[in-house]
């Protein structure tokens, strides 16, 4: 569907309805015409985010175009001036008992047993539309019931009316053409393709729009009735996104996601993780009470495991509020980025406003700076997505990291005209449809971007040739709207690279708006909210030392995540509270995040289960989940939308933003809120972008609210990053990260939990080629003191010298070759027949020059190693 242009001035077009006389729009399909118009015409196969296809007949209506009424589809057919439409004739009639009889004459109405049931429209329709009875009795077609297809799509052929949708929405929408028709006529039927499984991120989406109970979810299969259930609409956590969705809860129990059509964010797609990973909420290994430590209070000794006590709450927030009553800059935080707005707010004045330290930072290591991501003019989806725009994407792979955005992008490229320009070290899964393939080296996505903003068209940089340089030039000079997407490509290279990304082209189109393409849920809110180091709610700035409502503010700049974990390891740091943050699992370098836990004296967690990071915890301060508690989230156009409640925080477990206010209570003062509404009433007084936003319609508003973006401090980009030099053997390496992985909150959904594919290392064929390996074998990936062996594919979508290996799969932790501030990662690859001669040594990059506004603690490998 093609976004329509508000500012394009319409005639409306005359029609009659049933008698009546009404307008449509230019273009208009007539089953949209006659819906807007209070007339519903029966539909099957129609989508309005899809191609029309006409395949079920159910819409025909008769029509009248000056040659006489005839039946016609009206999901086909475009209103045109004095057409005359009768959706209640008898011909119409007849033609719906008509389409009814026959896709009832091989349905097997095993309704009682069937999903749908209940809620289905083909149940709906023969009602409301059918003969009432059926005048064949020849015996039915048979298929094997159900078959699955994937590991989370159930297939009944027989339910089947073979309407096109799901095979429309895999090859069309998600680009996953992995489910077909084959066979003809009357055996005709819906399949994957042999050896093939429907295994798409976007699978889901199928079920939901299928219009029988032929395509089921697996975890929702049997476990409730449509008319059992309670629903709310709330918005996913599970990336910076924002979709929107349905909870559906039967008996107190989260048992159904559903996608709402948001014009604005996700257009009714999720992706399965939005839709399932509501089986973490009903996980028995939630944390149900409070913990505390058996050897508590400043013993670093037991792995967690079975070293914990429950208390109650009094306790452990007493417990907690001793650890924060010391020297501020030996207290910080990590986390945030999982909590509400309102959660985010309170934490910020507890750690900020009352314990008084800045050492905060909701971003583990692989975002981007928070002037960065705050700083810059912020585009809307539908901007970044308009028709006919520049679309340049310096980051990771939105189908892995952000996958209802990749959607968007993927229909604005192929429907709408968008141009894409992916800067990138390995293709990402927009590749095959972007305009301009630029391949960089890692860390030279900046000097390849400022080479286009200064003219350098003519020599090449790496493999981006001169034509791709003019390619980008030609697009990003054009006048079109230019929209970047950026973010961390590689988590193995510094974030400064991508700041000289964004720098360069800001400087060749002033007017180029951002969408910072950072992974964890409520990471934009909780930028907004302070948390992070330098700034208080609102982007404001530390420097300005008092907030309204607030007893005080830090009085020095604190630590990010690298920042804390390393003061922590030198012995800094005494209590560190991890806020739904598990940094051994997830900061990049895993063993400056394993010291440092180590060191602390006291760990506080707030969170939902026993990670390898909160098992450590002294005091463990259960959490609510999404789906429990009541508020609000900021997505990555700084949309606000709301969260809701829709089941019971099982046991103990409270809203993040009530865990703040007990803790401020032990710590003193109290964060002077007692109400959720209360705590919004301080958030519009203290916040002044916040000062407009009316709570109440929140949950009524169309697409949720954005506030004004407030920036009061100028970005300054520095000169770019000096080239790093190219070794003739060394391998740059690229780590990113894969949409299923060996995260808490994917392994606690049992249907998700085996979804993370093995982790294996991919290299250019030419690469492959030229070190004569085996593709069968391991290779050996050395780097420094750290060495291992791994499996490994050749892969066009590498780059030449480049190694790409993802992080957090099962098999092994990629995370040892990674160091806190090191620019980029060069390892040694080996096959094992070359173990006694092992290639040249890995070049090390040193001499980096980088912008003002990025950590000044970056180092080389070379630092690091020694
Ligand atoms: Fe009944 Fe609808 Fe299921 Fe068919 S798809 S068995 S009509 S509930
Ligand atoms: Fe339509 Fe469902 Fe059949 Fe797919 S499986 S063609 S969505 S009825
Ligand atoms: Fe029009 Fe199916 S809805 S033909």
């Amino acid at each position: 569907m093609t976004a329509t242009d508000p500012t394009q001035a319409t005639t409306g077009v005359p029609f009659t309805l049933n008698g009546t006389d009404f307008e449509a729009e230019q273009g208009e399909l007539l089953i949209d015409a006659c819906e807007r118009n209070g007339v519903h015409i029966p539909r099957f196969c129609y989508h309005p985010r899809m191609t029309p296809v006409g395949m079920c007949r159910m819409c025909l209506v008769e029509v009248d175009t000056g040659r006489g009424p005839a039946l016609q589809p009206s999901c086909m057919l475009p209103v045109t001036p004095e057409m005359k439409v009768d959706t209640e004739s008898e011909a119409t009639k007849q033609a719906q008992d008509g389409v009814l009889e026959f896709l009832l004459a091989n349905h097997p109405l095993d309704c009682p047993v069937c999903d749908k049931g209940g809620e289905c429209p083909l149940q709906d329709n023969a009602y409301s539309y059918g003969p009432g009875e059926t005048r064949f009795v020849e015996e039915k077609r048979h298929f094997e019931k159900p078959i699955p297809i994937s590991d989370l799509v159930h297939l009944d052929r027989e339910r089947c009316i073979l309407c096109d949708r799901c095979t429309r929405f895999a090859s069309e929408v998600a680009g996953d053409p992995l489910i077909s028709f084959i066979d003809r006529g009357s055996q005709t039927q819906v399949n994957t393709f042999p050896d093939d499984p429907f295994s798409s991120y976007f699978s889901g989406n199928t079920v939901q729009i299928c219009p029988v109970g032929a395509l089921t979810a697996a975890p929702y299969r049997f476990k409730a009735r449509p008319w059992d259930l309670d629903a709310v609409e709330s918005t996913s956590t599970v990336d910076s996104t924002g979709a929107r969705v349905v909870l559906q809860a039967s008996q107190d129990e989260l048992v159904r996601i559903l996608g709402v059509d948001s014009d604005a964010v996700n257009w009714g797609w999720l992706s399965d993780k939005d839709r399932f990973i509501y089986e973490a909420n009903g996980s028995p290994d939630r944390v149900t009470q409070p913990l505390i430590a058996e050897d508590a209070a400043g013993s670093d000794s037991g792995d967690g495991a079975g070293r914990h006590r429950p208390v109650r709450w009094s306790e452990a927030t007493k417990q907690a509020a001793r650890a924060l009553r010391i020297d501020p800059e030996k207290v910080a935080v990590i986390g945030g980025a999982r909590l509400s707005l309102e959660g985010q707010y309170a934490w910020s004045k507890l750690v900020k406003g009352v314990v008084g330290t800045d050492n905060f930072d909701a971003q583990l290591g692989d975002g981007v700076p928070a002037a960065l991501a705050m700083g810059l003019d912020r585009a809307t989806i539908n901007e970044a997505c308009q028709p006919g725009g520049v679309i340049v994407l310096v980051g990771p792979d939105p189908k892995e990291e952000l996958p209802s955005l990749y959607l968007r992008v993927r229909h604005a490229v192929i429907e709408d005209g968008a141009t894409l320009i992916e800067v990138s070290p390995r293709a990402t899964s927009l590749a095959s449809i972007a305009a301009v393939n630029a391949r960089t080296m890692p860390g030279t996505a900046g000097q390849v971007l400022a080479a286009v903003a200064d003219g350098r068209l003519d020599d090449p940089i790496g493999s981006v040739d001169p034509a791709q340089l003019r390619a980008m030039h030609a697009a990003l000079t054009s006048g079109r709207p230019v929209s970047v997407l950026f973010g961390r490509a590689n988590l193995a290279e510094s974030a400064r690279y991508v700041a000289d990304a964004v720098g360069a082209i800001r400087r060749l189109v002033p007017e180029a708006r951002f969408l910072p393409l950072l992974r964890r849920g409520n990471v934009h809110g909780a930028l907004e909210m302070g948390l992070t180091p330098g700034f208080l709610p609102g982007g404001v700035r530390n420097r300005r030392k008092s907030l309204a409502n607030w007893p005080s503010t830090p009085d020095f700049e604190g630590k990010d995540t690298d920042g804390i974990l390393r003061a922590a390891a030198a012995g800094n740091i005494e209590t560190l509270v991890l806020l739904g943050a598990d940094p051994i699992a997830d900061f990049p370098d895993v063993g400056l995040a394993t010291q440092a836990l180590a060191e602390v004296e006291t760990i506080i967690a707030v969170d939902c289960f026993l990670t390898a990071s909160s098992s450590l915890a002294d005091v463990f301060l259960p959490a609510a989940m999404a789906g429990e508690y009541d508020g609000s989230f900021m997505n990555i156009e700084r949309r606000v939308s709301p969260l809701s409640a829709k089941v019971t925080a099982p046991g103990l477990c409270r809203a993040d933003w009530t865990i703040a206010a007990e803790v401020s209570l032990a710590v003193g003062p109290d964060l002077g809120f007692g109400s959720l509404e209360e705590l919004r009433a301080e958030m519009s007084d203290t916040i002044a972008n916040l000062a407009g936003l009316s709570w109440a319609e929140l949950n009524t508003a169309d697409d949720g609210p954005i506030p004004p973006q407030q920036r009061n401090w100028d970005l300054d980009f520095g000169d770019p990053a000096a080239l790093p030099p190219v070794s003739s053997y060394g391998f740059r390496l690229v780590v990113d990260r894969k949409l299923w992985d060996t995260g808490v909150m994917v392994q606690q959904s049992p249907s998700l939990a085996g979804l993370a594919p093995p982790a294996i290392l991919r290299l250019n064929p030419a690469d492959v080629h030229l070190m004569d390996l085996d593709a069968s074998e391991y290779i050996r990936v050395d780097q420094g003191d750290v060495e291992f062996d791994v499996r490994f594919v050749a892969d066009e979508a590498v780059s030449l010298r480049t190694a790409w290996l993802p992080v957090g799969l099962p098999g092994f932790d990629v995370r040892q070759l990674l160091a806190a501030g090191r620019s980029i990662t060069n390892v040694r690859l080996q096959s094992s027949a070359l173990e006694s001669g092992p290639l040249e040594e890995p070049d090390q990059i040193d001499d980096v020059s980088h912008g003002d506004m990025i950590a000044a603690d970056d180092t080389t490998q070379e630092d690091h190693d020694g």
